[in-house]
């Protein structure tokens, strides 16, 4: 057995002596909107530092926790704080709670995410439901000796984010009166905000989003046949479009405007899948 294997198997573990809860969607919180774990009603709570072989987040405004919990009647695992490859760590370790959430249970993974918007009808606060994405500037999380327990060498990619989610999140966003876009992710690593000549690199390249996370999260959730969905919620209008100087404050104060509407979203969306 790999290393790698070796410490995911330590970290179910380590979760497993503290609950048998067993999720079937995964959910993780994206910068600001990690308040959405503390409205639901935890089964259990198990902070990551609490998990030998768990990587720790450093980021101011993540907490860094599972929680277990029932939306509707949905057993999710919720991520309050990710790891990102900016702190540091290996990208074995930035995915290590995808794989972690998978052994777990969980057959469905909802990303979440602030992401800057690069214009052209997306403005600060709109919610873009990810309908692809864009990884060439960030390692790609399954370099190295594939696990074969966890899915095939070369994994095929041409529909990451599940057309059915993507409706359901339409449909339900429609529902609640959310308007709601779609757009391309593109993930850079990081952790400077990107210069407008990277920004305009990107709009170039087909993005409509532009953030530090996620996209890797997806590669490996799709390595292990996860079925998977992501919102970003614009935050700031990337760097060259936006008038302003960028600031992680601004994305927060973005995001607690934001966050109800993206919360009760979420929430309808995890209802009805
Ligand atoms: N760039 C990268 N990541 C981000 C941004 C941005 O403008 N806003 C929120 N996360």
């Amino acid at each position: 057995m790999s290393n790698v294997e070796e410490r995911i198997n330590e970290c179910v573990r380590g979760v497993r002596e503290k609950t048998d809860f067993i999720p079937e969607v995964a959910l993780i919180l994206g910068s600001g909107l990690g308040d959405f774990a503390d409205t639901v009603e935890a089964e259990a709570i198990i902070d990551y530092s609490d998990i030998k072989g768990f990587p720790l987040s450093t980021v101011a405004g993540h907490k860094g926790r599972f929680v277990f919990a029932f939306i509707g009647d949905k057993p999710v695992v919720i991520m309050q704080g990710r790891v990102h490859y900016y702190e540091g760590y290996s990208m074995e370790d930035v995915v290590l709670p995808i794989r972690l959430m998978k052994k777990l249970g969980a057959q469905t993974l909802f990303l979440t995410n602030a992401a800057g918007g690069l214009g052209d009808g997306f403005a600060c606060g709109d919610l873009m439901i990810i309908n692809d994405h864009i990884s060439s500037f960030v390692p790609n999380p399954l370099i190295g000796p594939n696990i074969d327990d966890l899915g095939v060498r070369f994994p095929d990619m041409s529909e990451v984010y599940d057309k059915d989610l993507r409706e359901l999140i339409k449909n339900t966003a429609r529902s609640i009166d959310i308007d709601i876009k779609e757009g391309v992710y593109l993930q850079f690593t990081g952790p400077s905000y990107e210069s407008p000549a990277e920004i305009k690199m990107a709009k170039m390249l087909g993005a409509s989003a532009v953030g530090m996370s996620t996209v890797v999260e997806a590669i490996t959730a799709n390595h292990m046949g996860m079925r998977i969905c992501g919102i970003s919620f614009i935050s700031n209008l990337a760097a060259g479009i936006s008038k302003e100087k960028l600031s992680h404050e601004e994305v927060k104060a973005a995001a607690d405007i934001v966050a109800p509407k993206f919360q009760s979203l979420v929430r309808k969306v995890i209802e009805n899948m």
